[in-house]
């Protein structure tokens, strides 16, 4: 399968993409990867992989919806069977999801429907969560609002700030992350939720 990830940060959840598609029997392979803005380690990573790069600058464009259809002609180019938003801080539009939705992903750091939008780990550290985690999930109209394919949970610790709760988020994350996109695009790319393991109730 041929993945389009958009980055707009440090780029950790790409890098495990990256390493795991070494590997040829992974089943995709990273055929572009597209941010939103320049400078970010991100881009860097995917250059030192040597896989192509291109930034979508909203600013470029006259309006958010001129730049949602830059966007989508941008990933057309590459031709991917699956999109993945990883780290990346644009909601992308009508536009977009009329040509990319139903095959793209986004993951999340907090165990949706909990603590969508910006901040998710932070949001969940500060009501006191004892159980954080991350969400892989189809992205639709919403914000973090589509639907789920899997998620891991992460144990909140004691004197966890922000930083080292979304660490061990993000650890979780891109493992998440990896074995998912291995699994869907070996299966075709069908965005089945991963089969949660029945609770043994015999005892
Ligand atoms: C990830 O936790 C992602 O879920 C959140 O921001 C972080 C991006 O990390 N939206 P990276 O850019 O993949 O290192």
């Amino acid at each position: 399968a041929r993945l389009v990830v958009l980055v707009s940060g440090s780029g950790t959840n790409l890098q495990a993409l990256l390493d795991a598609a070494t590997d040829p029997g992974y089943g995709a392979t990273l055929v572009a990867v597209g941010a939103d803005r320049d400078g970010i380690l991100a881009l860097k990573r995917a250059e030192d992989a040597g896989v192509p790069t291109f930034v979508i600058r909203l600013k470029d464009h006259p309006d958010r919806s001129a730049w949602d259809r830059a966007l989508r002609d941008e990933v057309r180019r590459h031709a991917p069977d699956l999109v993945v938003s990883a780290g990346f801080m644009k909601l992308v539009g009508p536009d977009f999801l009329a040509e990319f939705g139903g095959r793209t992903v986004n993951t999340h750091p907090a165990l949706l429907p909990s603590f969508p939008g910006m901040h998710g780990a932070r949001d969940a550290l500060a009501y006191g969560v004892k159980v954080a985690g991350c969400t892989l999930f189809v992205v639709a109209e919403g914000i973090d609002d589509g639907p789920i394919i899997a998620q891991a949970a992460v144990p909140v610790e004691d004197g966890d700030d922000e930083q080292s709760l979304h660490e061990r988020i993000k650890a979780a994350e891109r493992a998440l992350l990896v074995e998912q996109v291995g699994r869907m695009a070996r299966e075709g790319w069908t965005i089945t939720p991963a089969p949660t393991a029945a609770p043994d109730t015999r005892g």
